[in-house]
């Protein structure tokens, strides 16, 4: 079962007033609210601050904090830096995988979880490790991977 967000465009890009200084701010906005940016998103903010739409689908492909496809509910990111590498990474990856039901780069059929792996989350000595909605998980067991793709 897939989950729709709809987000009230008009209501959030009045809220910028035109104020072209804040582009990213507004990308940000929509992103954090749906997900992702479809291209009737970067059109309504191109008309909306008067940035030409090249500028802004630019600015959109530029940074990783943008997907200009539908990402799952869940966001997960599993390390394969050397640290973690070293420490049966892959494995890990694989585990995820089987149980989430979805591969690296891509979204589940049920747009439930989005998987992507990183080179580094910053806590190399936790290693292997992964991320999911911002709270980091040090070597998961199966059965703590099992909780968390039940997750709602
Ligand atoms: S290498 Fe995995 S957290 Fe740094």
């Amino acid at each position: 079962m897939s989950e729709q967000t709809t987000v009230d465009m008009a209501e959030l890009l009045g809220r910028y007033g035109g104020d072209k200084s804040q582009l990213i701010q507004v990308l940000l906005e929509i992103q954090r609210r749906k997900r992702w940016l479809s291209a009737e998103d970067l059109e309504a903010v191109s008309t909306s601050l008067g940035i030409p739409y090249t500028q802004v689908y630019h600015v959109a492909t530029f940074y990783k904090a943008f997907s200009l496809v539908p990402k799952g509910k869940h966001s997960i990111s599993v390390c394969l830096g050397t640290a973690c590498q070293v420490r049966n990474a892959p494995r890990l990856l694989d585990r995820i995988v089987d149980i989430f039901g979805v591969k690296p780069g891509d979204t589940s059929q049920d747009m439930q979880f989005s998987l992507d792996t990183v080179n580094c989350l910053g806590c190399c000595a936790l290693g292997p490790v992964m991320m999911m909605d911002g709270q980091y998980y040090s070597k998961p067991t199966n059965e703590e991977l099992e909780r968390l793709a039940s997750a709602e």
